[in-house]
């Protein structure tokens, strides 16, 4: 069988930014942001992206390209099978990641639904709309065939394809919206309150958060890079791929800020930030601005949060696709279809844990804490916040001690003739060799003791 690649270096760029612009960086992101003081959050994040994650992205692309193989095989592709137990990890993350994405994806797509229609109401029924479960999962597995359709067409013919037509539309969207956005009343002080830094709110549990978010808004630590890695040709630049990865994904969740500041600030609406934000308090603000404009605004924002979603829910379905596909010959329409409905089933319980089932959505009470969460929030605190950079952890240690950087050196200098023996081979050995296991086993082993166990 004829493995997929990617037929041009643009597209696989595309379709890599697309994995990382997400729901994370629109939906999460500001929010995260806010909570965790400004600009203060901001720096530090920027600093995991760009110091701690740079060098892991640039790592997992040069393992799948070496194998050109799925984020398990590829560790028994190198030689050292004992390890694939790393890809496993990543895949089981994934699968937990996307049964949450596609619920949340589904109560977006219904509100390009409601907002076409006009129906800014929603936004006061919000916790009614999320527990009309059934509704919800008509959403959802409406979201999930789109994911599984584009999927099972292939790399170059579906995925490639898809990024190539959703990227641009939604960088257009968001130029849009800012533009708008930067027109309304007290613009500024919504700017002002995203951009000034308050570094008394930085804590271990922020940076803890801030860690999370970087590798969740990056696809990073879970195969997601290796996989598509593996389907890139060997005249790729890796460092630059890399490099552009990051530049679009920390920027555009910067631009979405942009927009959703100066957004609520101009509507005066009071909001604790929460992440019902943009479902609860969007809608208002949509409708403040008049029914034409208002239902025109309000459907490009979650048409666009649709755009961002379908490209990540689809690199999320690769990875384990691409597994069955490489590992047990199994015909990639077959596994796409199977995989997704197997997923779909998994999320089901996200979408009960919203108040609609008592069970799922009081599910567990962290040791030391008085309050119970739900389950969504339960499976985001395990996959996000502890499996991701735990992933990434253990590939900087696979990569130091058991590839070896002389081979990551080689594997990254085809396609980037003078990479040896340069600055950024030496602050990527460097990095993967001391910075990256260091600060990220410290940070993962403090914020997983004060996350569940209350340590502070
Ligand atoms: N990066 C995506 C976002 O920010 O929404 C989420 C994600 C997609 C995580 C794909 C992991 C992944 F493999």
């Amino acid at each position: 069988m004829k493995r997929g690649s990617f037929n041009s270096k643009l597209g696989f760029i595309l379709a890599a930014s697309g994995s990382a612009v997400g729901l994370g960086n629109i939906w999460k992101f500001p929010f995260e942001v806010s909570n965790g003081g400004g600009a203060a959050f901001l720096l530090m994040y920027l600093f995991f992206c760009f110091v701690l994650c740079f060098p892991i992205i640039v790592s997992e692309l040069a393992i799948g390209r070496n194998t050109k193989k799925n984020a398990i095989g590829a560790f028994k592709k190198m030689g050292h099978k004992k390890w694939n137990f790393i890809g496993k990890i990543g895949v089981f993350c994934g699968v937990l990641i996307l049964s949450f994405y596609t619920i949340v994806a589904g109560w977006v797509l219904g509100y390009v639904i409601e907002m076409l229609a006009g129906n800014f109401s929603i936004s006061n029924n919000f916790s009614e709309y999320v527990n009309d479960v059934d509704k919800i999962l008509i959403y959802s597995t409406l979201f999930m065939f789109f994911t599984a359709l584009i999927v099972s067409k292939g790399i170059a013919n579906g995925i490639e394809k898809a990024a190539k037509i959703l990227m641009p539309s939604l960088l257009i969207m968001i130029i849009a919206l800012i533009i708008y956005a930067l027109t309304l009343p007290n613009a500024i002080d919504g700017i002002i309150f995203y951009l000034v830094p308050d570094f008394s709110q930085i804590n271990l549990t922020v940076a803890g958060n801030a860690l999370g978010q970087a590798f969740f808004s990056l696809s990073l630590g879970m195969g997601m890079l290796i996989t598509y890695g593996s389907y890139v040709d060997k005249n790729t630049n890796i460092i630059n791929s890399a490099a552009l990865i990051t530049l679009t994904d920390v920027g555009v969740a910067f631009l979405a800020g942009l927009i959703i500041f100066p957004f609520i600030f101009s509507s005066g609406i009071q909001s604790d930030g929460g992440l019902g934000l943009i479902f609860e308090v969007f809608p208002k603000i949509f409708e403040g601005l008049g029914s034409i404009t208002g239902t025109i605004i309000g459907s490009i924002f979650f048409i666009l949060l649709s755009f961002a979603a379908i490209t990540s829910t689809i690199s999320l379905l690769e990875v384990p696709v691409s597994f069955l596909v490489d590992e047990y010959k199994v015909r990639r329409k077959f596994s796409v279809w199977i995989v997704a409905l197997i997923i779909l089933l998994i999320g089901i319980p996200s979408s009960l844990s919203q108040g609609k089932n008592d069970f799922f959505t009081n599910f567990i009470t962290y040791y030391g804490k008085e309050e119970s969460i739900d389950f969504m929030t339960f499976i985001t605190d395990v996959s996000n916040d502890t499996l991701l950079p735990l992933g990434g952890f253990l590939i900087t240690i696979y990569v130091s001690s058991v590839w070896k950087k002389s081979n990551l050196s080689r594997e990254i200098s085809k396609g980037n003739k003078s990479y040896q023996g340069s600055i950024m081979e030496k602050y990527i050995n460097f990095s993967i060799n001391y910075i990256c296991p260091l600060i990220l086993g410290t940070i993962f082993v403090l914020t997983f003791f004060n996350k569940f166990f209350g340590f502070s």
